[in-house]
């Protein structure tokens, strides 16, 4: 087996997940439609911050990132976390990578104070589905045909994992 390791994203990061990112992007994984210059194409951003991102290295090498933000800015809603991203380099997947961020995720989320974690998940992207649901998310609602991608309407899966109980 690999070893995984996770840890906090630095600037250095930047190539090899911005890589990762536009290896990983596709109309069944995000809305948004992949950048047109991959030469322009920068991973951290306003929106993107490296304390934000964890970053999974297997045998040293970068393989993977998830982000946790606050879904909104509103003090009500400040006991919520949101994974706000997920990738991992196709050479490392199916090796329990995105398993060990979306854990390590849960925990950041956990030592930020939060009481439950969302994300947004389309329907069809059974991977990343079946990755939140190993790590114990569950549904909380679907917004029926909310994207139209590849003339496909397409659900917006809202899945949540509550932290109340004992780990
Ligand atoms: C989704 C993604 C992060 C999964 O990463 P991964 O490293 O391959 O996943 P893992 O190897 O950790 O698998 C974790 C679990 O998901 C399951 N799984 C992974 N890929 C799967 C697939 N294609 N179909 C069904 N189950 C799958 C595994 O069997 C495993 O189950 P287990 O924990 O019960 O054994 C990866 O496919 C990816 O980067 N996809 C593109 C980006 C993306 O979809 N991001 C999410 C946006 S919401």
């Amino acid at each position: 087996m690999p070893v995984i390791a996770v840890r906090l994203a630095g600037h250095d990061d930047e190539p090899a997940l911005a890589r990762i990112d536009l290896a990983t992007w596709t109309a069944a994984v995000s809305p948004a439609p992949a950048p047109v210059d991959a030469d322009a194409y920068r991973f951290f951003t306003d929106r993107t911050v490296a304390c934000d991102v964890l970053v999974a290295e297997v045998d040293g090498d970068v393989a993977g990132w998830v982000k946790v933000q606050s879904p909104t800015p509103l003090l009500s809603h400040a006991h919520v976390l949101q994974i706000g991203g997920l990738a991992v380099d196709p050479a490392h997947q199916g090796a329990g990578v995105g398993r060990r961020l979306v854990e390590a995720a849960v925990q950041e989320c956990r030592r930020r104070g939060a009481r439950k974690v969302t994300l947004r998940v389309l329907g069809p992207n059974a991977a990343a589905r079946a990755v939140y649901e190993s790590c114990g998310f569950q549904v909380e609602g679907v917004l029926r045909e909310e994207f139209l991608l590849q003339d496909r309407y397409v659900d917006d899966v809202l899945m949540a994992r509550h932290l109340t109980a004992v780990p």
